[in-house]
């Protein structure tokens, strides 16, 4: 079982990759450079989480067709986009990602800036595509919304704010979880509750998922925590220990490893629970959550 869901996962990736490439920019112009680093980084490879988790709750609710796949595209640039200022000098200072060298490295401090500018803007010029195709405009309408919420500054944003703002401090459960929900939950329930929205979920079910979403995103993080500890550079094809040398309190510091993995597990339970609530099925978005708790990666 353990392996066909790991095929599964990796049949989605591919066919998300065809999706995502479909909707990039062409390397061309005097824009050229920037272009060629949206491209460096967004097809370096990459779970495609976001985008899977967002196809798999429209799935869900029953949604068909193909009005997905411009948000789809969208969240899986945000995210990117979110990446390459991750890295940067001012913030993590990470020389690689998804197992190469990070954008800065490759093109600059300025060309890796402007690089993630140009991926978050290109997200919103993409997911508007949305409005010209044959669908219920107020559906896209809502969609469009929740992306331009949550990855702000109340969502992602917020949370690295939070995040850059407090490291080398002692800071506390609460505060860690503040950063945690923000900087990482609120993507995974962007993309849950876009997914959810467009195949016409009622608002009380928007609700739930997003709070998923959230508990998904917590457990995600707490597990990217754990890795920077116990993994490797090659495994994860970004540099480990950097969460420590940078003065990073993170849940494996307040609460140990095996506390920490207890609780990936606990709050993806918690989401299973309510997924499980729903009088709706998809047994790959189930076996997928549960996948992730023991993720290595
Ligand atoms: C990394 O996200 C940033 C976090 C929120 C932990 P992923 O672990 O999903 O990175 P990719 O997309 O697979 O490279
Ligand atoms: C980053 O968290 C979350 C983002 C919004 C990019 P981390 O700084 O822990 O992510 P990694 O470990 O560099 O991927
Ligand atoms: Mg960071
Ligand atoms: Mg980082
Ligand atoms: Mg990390």
């Amino acid at each position: 079982m353990g392996l066909m869901i790991e095929e599964q996962i990796r049949q989605r990736a591919t066919e998300i990759e065809a999706i995502i490439d479909s909707y990039l920019p062409e390397i061309e112009g005097y824009q050229k450079t920037v272009i060629d680093a949206m491209h460096y980084t967004i097809k370096a490879g990459g779970k495609r989480l976001r985008p899977m988790l967002m196809q798999e709750t429209f799935r869900l609710f029953g949604g068909e067709g193909k009005v997905i796949e411009p948000f789809m595209a969208a969240i899986e640039m945000i995210h990117t986009y979110s990446l390459i200022h991750d890295d940067l000098p001012a913030l993590d200072n990470d020389d690689y990602r998804r197992g190469r060298k990070t954008a800065h490295v490759v093109y600059g401090e300025d060309m890796a800036i402007l690089a993630g500018d140009a991926l978050l803007n290109y997200a919103f010029e993409t997911a508007s595509k949305a409005f010209d195709m044959d669908y219920d405009s107020q559906k896209v309408g809502k969609a469009f919304q929740v992306l331009s919420r949550k990855p702000g500054i109340h969502g992602m944003i917020g949370g690295q704010v939070a995040d850059v703002l407090w490291t080398g401090d002692r800071i506390n459960m609460e505060q860690l979880l503040f950063i945690h929900r923000l900087k990482t939950s609120a993507l995974i329930e962007c993309s849950m509750m876009i997914g959810a929205i467009l195949a016409g979920a009622t608002k009380e079910q928007v609700q739930i998922v997003e709070k998923i979403g959230e508990n998904i995103g917590i457990a995600f993080q707490i597990q990217d925590d754990v890795l920077d500890v116990i993994s490797t550079t090659e495994e994860l094809g970004k540099p480990v220990g950097s969460d420590e040398e940078q003065g990073k309190v993170t849940y494996v510091a307040l609460k140990g490893l095996e506390e920490s993995q207890k609780d990936v597990e606990l709050y993806t339970m918690e989401a299973i629970g309510r997924l499980d609530s729903l009088p709706y099925e998809n047994t790959f978005l189930r076996e997928l959550l549960l996948y992730l708790i023991h993720r290595n990666k």
